[in-house]
């Protein structure tokens, strides 16, 4: 039997030292304090939480701290195109956005994709037992028509220091978090730049 069309999922230890990823840990939490505008957004956007999406989107241009995260991430997400057999005709894969989520009890995140980008994907800051995973959703559901019911989420659960990578067309979502303790994590977004 072959498969054909697989879709692919990275995840894996990212290899930041520790004391970087406490610091990464601090400055987040930090955000909120010196983010208005984020708190604001996140009001709207990001239920019960924090998120810098909406203001603080390419934290590793604001915050030197996050230039090692970079650093690890642009070589991951190199990696990870090529292994999946992506290849650019033309200009390069770069990173175009970085920001922080901080998630307290109730949180979440709705099913969503990142349709400007190509690679999308997490680093896991503070994972606190029982939290809730990255749930994925089969591309092809849509797709099932007359099929009988079959599942068509998954459920990965990272632990603290690891990456999930996977194409930025993959729906995601993050359900309702349920420990009283913080979820803390870093998101960003890998573009084809052409020029
Ligand atoms: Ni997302």
């Amino acid at each position: 039997m072959k498969s054909l069309f697989s879709s692919h999922i990275e995840q894996k230890k990212l290899g930041l030292k520790p004391a970087i990823h406490q610091e990464l840990k601090r400055t987040i939490l930090k955000l909120p304090e010196m983010d208005t505008l984020g708190v604001k957004w996140s009001k709207k956007n990001y239920p019960n939480g924090y998120t810098s999406y909406g203001s603080l989107s390419n934290l590793d241009q604001q915050f030197s701290v996050f230039s090692e995260l970079k650093r690890l991430l642009d070589r991951e997400a190199s990696k990870f195109v090529k292994a999946i057999g992506i290849e650019f005709p033309r200009g390069d894969l770069v990173l175009s956005s970085l920001w922080a989520n901080v998630m307290p009890k109730h949180c979440y995140h709705a099913f969503h994709l990142h349709p400007n980008s190509i690679v999308s994907g997490t680093y896991y800051v503070s994972v606190p037992k029982g939290t809730s995973p990255l749930r994925i959703e089969d591309p092809r559901a849509p797709l099932f028509m007359a099929c009988p019911a079959r599942s068509i989420q998954k459920d990965l659960i990272a632990k603290e220091g690891e990456i999930i990578l996977f194409e930025s067309w993959m729906k995601h979502e993050v359900p309702p978090h349920s420990s009283s303790d913080l979820r803390v994590s870093v998101s960003f977004n890998y573009d084809w730049i052409q020029s």
